[in-house]
């Protein structure tokens, strides 16, 4: 299996590697700037970690190779750790199995059931800055995390969850996530088998994330089936061909899925545009306005999406800023040639999407938000691929357009009645962790 044959492609090595250690630790005190400044040696480079050989892919189009060809590069790694706790859910599965999936779930993720799922976002974030006042200073980061799990809930079950238990599975899933990134950037599987506390707080947070989830689950087969959430139109869900339905055990575990998939990436999407657009007023004015235009005094509604283009230009740029799937991996499962070198079988292939959006020769000024970049005329310009927030191929993202309908909603609904202002002295310092995170965001909340 070969990439596109009509180019060369420039490869190289990335530089500085120690002995023994190769790039591990440039990798792990600074991933990201050490990721964006390795496209400049090539389109596909030579990273080494400890004495295993891994590939950056960075050309668009080889990005694309690789994703597009998952029976050569293969999800490995990373995700087989994974599978001990999501199961065998989408994002794990692989080959046979996850083409089943993918067609038994695709089908509730269709635009107009989004729609359905969506009505409740803008009330459910009206009720959550129901208490903020002007003059508040808040960590934005934090609202954003407490407000998704609060939309997610609703999302997948429309009666959502008691505050309380929002709270607990908010930490809970907090617990989780930082535990799968621990487990994945740990060599050799130490992390999971020594009895810590910090194993003992994962081990708790998992067991008790998977409780909640399976008693909204039973509550939902339990009540009227014509209810028009993520978690209904699943269970009502039949496989195309087969006729067959998810069992318990995989719906618990798709439903676990979309909760750690799905709210801490919109969550910090979230934060980032609203530091964004705090840094940057001019901006934050048309937003207001495009919103007042669109939407008035109403909340703002699924229908009121093609009204705000600008507004999702706003959310486009801060994608590419700040992916939150910061870099993603796959495995060769043969010997391959990638862009003109020899990868083996077994060897990990990355694509960074952070360093892939701060590449110049993809996207001009690449450290400039730019919203005005996803205007129709410029955003014809972007070679294509270039833009990769929500992956591509069989494995691209289920949730692309429900994150970005509650994305567009939320900032809508904010937006209409508050002003949040950066507190003065505040350094954005994106955490790269399973999500890419905003880090600390206190700011100052004026109602407008
Ligand atoms: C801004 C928000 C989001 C971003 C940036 C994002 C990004 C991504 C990316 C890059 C992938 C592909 C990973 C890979 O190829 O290895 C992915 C996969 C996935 N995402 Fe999202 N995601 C977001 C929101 C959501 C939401 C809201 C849901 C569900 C409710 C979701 C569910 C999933 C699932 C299930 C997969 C695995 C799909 C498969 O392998 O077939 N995501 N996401």
């Amino acid at each position: 299996m070969s990439p596109p044959a009509d180019r060369t492609w420039r490869t190289g090595k990335a530089p500085g590697a120690l002995p023994l250690l190769g790039h591990v630790l440039p990798l792990w005190r600074d991933p990201l700037g050490f990721l964006a400044s390795l496209p400049s040696h090539g389109d596909v480079v030579e990273v080494r970690i400890g004495p295993g050989r891994a590939y950056l892919v960075n050309h668009p189009e080889l990005v694309r190779h690789v994703l597009l060809h998952p029976r050569v590069f293969d999800k490995g790694g990373i995700f087989d750790k994974a599978r001990q706790l999501l199961g065998n859910s989408l994002s794990v599965s692989r080959g046979e199995e996850h083409r089943y999936q993918r067609r038994l779930v695709q089908p509730a993720f269709r635009p107009g059931k989004i729609a359905e799922y969506t009505r409740a976002v803008a009330d459910d974030t009206n009720s959550a800055i129901a208490a903020w006042s002007s003059g508040d200073v808040r960590n934005i980061s934090d609202e954003m995390h407490a407000l998704l799990m609060r939309v997610a809930a609703r999302t997948l079950f429309s009666t959502g969850l008691d505050d309380a238990t929002i709270e607990e599975a908010r930490h809970c899933l907090r617990t989780v996530s930082l535990g799968i990134y621990k487990r994945a950037m740990a060599p050799l599987g130490v992390m999971e088998k020594l009895p810590t506390p910090a194993k003992r707080a994962y081990d708790h947070a998992n067991t008790r994330l998977r409780e909640i989830v399976a008693t909204m689950i039973d509550t939902q087969r339990r009540s009227p089936s014509d209810r028009q959430d993520l978690v209904s139109t699943l269970l009502r869900a039949e496989h195309p061909v087969t006729g067959e339905k998810l069992t318990d055990r995989e719906l618990l575990d798709q439903v676990v899925t979309f909760l750690i998939a799905g709210s801490e990436t919109t969550a910090s999407t979230l934060a980032f545009v609203f530091h964004l657009m705090g840094a940057f007023p001019e901006v934050e004015k048309r937003v207001h306005t495009e919103i007042d235009e669109a939407v008035g005094d109403r909340a703002p509604a699924y229908e009121d999406l093609p009204s705000l283009p600008y507004t999702r230009n706003v959310i486009t740029e801060a994608l590419r800023l700040y992916p939150p799937s910061w870099m993603a991996m796959r495995v060769a499962v043969e010997d391959v040639e990638l862009g003109g070198l020899p990868v083996r079988s077994g060897a990990m292939v990355l694509y960074s999407a952070y360093a892939m959006h701060r590449n110049p020769e993809l996207f001009p000024s690449p450290e400039t938000f730019d919203p005005g970049r996803w205007e129709a005329d410029r955003a014809a310009r972007v070679p294509r691929g270039a833009l990769l927030p929500f992956g591509a191929g069989s494995h691209k993202c289920i949730g692309d357009v429900l994150a970005l309908t509650e994305t567009t909603l939320i900032v809508a609904a904010i937006a209409a009645g508050w002003r949040l202002r950066p507190v003065p002295g505040t350094r954005l310092r994106p955490e790269p962790r399973a999500t890419l995170e905003a880090g600390p965001l206190p700011m100052i909340c004026e109602r407008r």
